[in-house]
């Protein structure tokens, strides 16, 4: 599709987009209290097993444009890296169902996965296949082996897994292969079997490999490590904003080490300005500072975890100025 064809970004901060407009005439501290009030009863109803509403989320999370489509989809989705490799456990696969409970509920739809993670795939379809809220998830999964045939084979096994017809993205996990796949994408997406075609990589130093490919293809959607600790892929921002790119943030917690550093670390006062009550949500609301990142992905196996990452979804979004501040203090720490 010609770039001139492509739908615009929102022209107006996502943060006011997506505010419910009795938010709006809020201060930022009562806004916050009562999205803290309308969250525990989120989690109460939760805690008690009542009917969960399909139709609304409690609270809203922000949301942002699929260039490509137009399609919105929320900020903070869920990886699957480790977390989901579950195999036959069944109280490991008792503790992800409650993750995904939560996230579903909670509003979240992005879920990523890969066959290179182990057991995640099968786990996932297995698990979402019990999830009265399974028609929520916008489900990614990627192309990780060489050859037409062999991709092929991956991408179909990949779907028997997760038990769909058709998924929203499939993506060129780590480049491999990259000019073999991308033919039968194209292919896929025109039967309808996926909306997008996108490429990923895990490496800063492909960054630039990565640059070659945006610049030569109409790549729908880039996936790359974007966090506090990584933050090399900000430069490609402004290329996929130009060329409208959808942009995924993975690793935000840079694997998780980040967290590890400033546990027991106390937040500073400001980020109560911003909502912020977490480490977690210190570090997702840096990254949903950029416009154009469109949804980051924490890898995540524990619904308390999936809670707090979707909080950063929610409530003021930095603007430049704060999140240099940020920038400042977390090089500080
Ligand atoms: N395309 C690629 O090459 C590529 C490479 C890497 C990752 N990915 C994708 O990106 C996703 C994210 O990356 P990642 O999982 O490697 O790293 P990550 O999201 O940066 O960090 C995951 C770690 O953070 C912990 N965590 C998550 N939420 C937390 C919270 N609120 N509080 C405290 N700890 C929290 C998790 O532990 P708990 O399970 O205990 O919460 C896990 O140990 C992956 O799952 C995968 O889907 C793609």
């Amino acid at each position: 599709m010609p770039a001139a064809t492509r739908v615009p970004r929102q022209r107006y901060p996502c943060h006011l987009a997506c505010m419910s407009s009795s938010d709006r005439l809020l201060t930022p501290r009562a806004a916050s209290q009562r999205r803290d009030f309308l969250k525990q009863l989120g989690a109460a109803a939760l805690t008690m097993r009542l009917p969960v509403n399909t139709e609304q989320p409690a609270s809203a999370l922000h949301t942002s444009v699929i260039p490509v489509s137009g399609e919105r989809v929320p900020r903070v989705g869920l990886g699957t890296w480790q977390g989901f490799d579950a195999g036959t456990n069944a109280s490991r696969r008792a503790e992800l169902q409650e993750c995904l409970r939560t996230f579903l509920a909670g509003g979240g739809t992005v879920i990523d996965t890969s066959p290179m993670y182990g057991s995640s795939e099968r786990v996932l379809g297995d698990l979402l296949a019990a999830e009265p809220l399974r028609d929520r998830a916008w489900l990614a999964t990627k192309v990780w082996t060489t050859g037409a045939k062999a991709g092929v084979d991956q991408m179909e096994e990949s779907l028997r897994l997760l038990r769909r017809e058709r998924i929203p993205l499939m993506q060129i996990h780590n480049l491999v292969d990259w000019r073999t796949h991308w033919r039968t994408l194209r292919t896929w997406k025109d039967d309808g079997r996926i909306r997008y075609a996108g490429i990923t990589h895990y490496q800063n130093t492909s960054i630039a490999d990565v640059e070659q490919v945006l610049r030569a293809e109409r790549v729908d959607t880039v996936q790359l490590n974007l966090s506090l600790d990584e933050p090399d892929a900000v430069r490609l921002l402004p290329l996929c904003q130009e060329r409208g790119v959808a942009f995924i943030a993975n690793r935000p917690f840079g694997g998780g080490g980040a967290l590890g550093r400033v546990r027991g670390k106390p937040l500073p006062p400001w980020c109560a300005e911003l909502g912020i009550t977490s480490w977690a949500q210190y570090m997702l609301k840096w990254i949903l500072s950029y416009e154009a990142v469109t949804v980051a992905i924490p890898g995540t196996g524990n619904a308390r975890h999936v809670a707090d990452n979707l909080a950063a979804a929610r409530g003021p979004i930095p603007d430049a100025a704060m999140r240099t501040r940020m920038t400042t203090h977390w090089r500080s720490l």
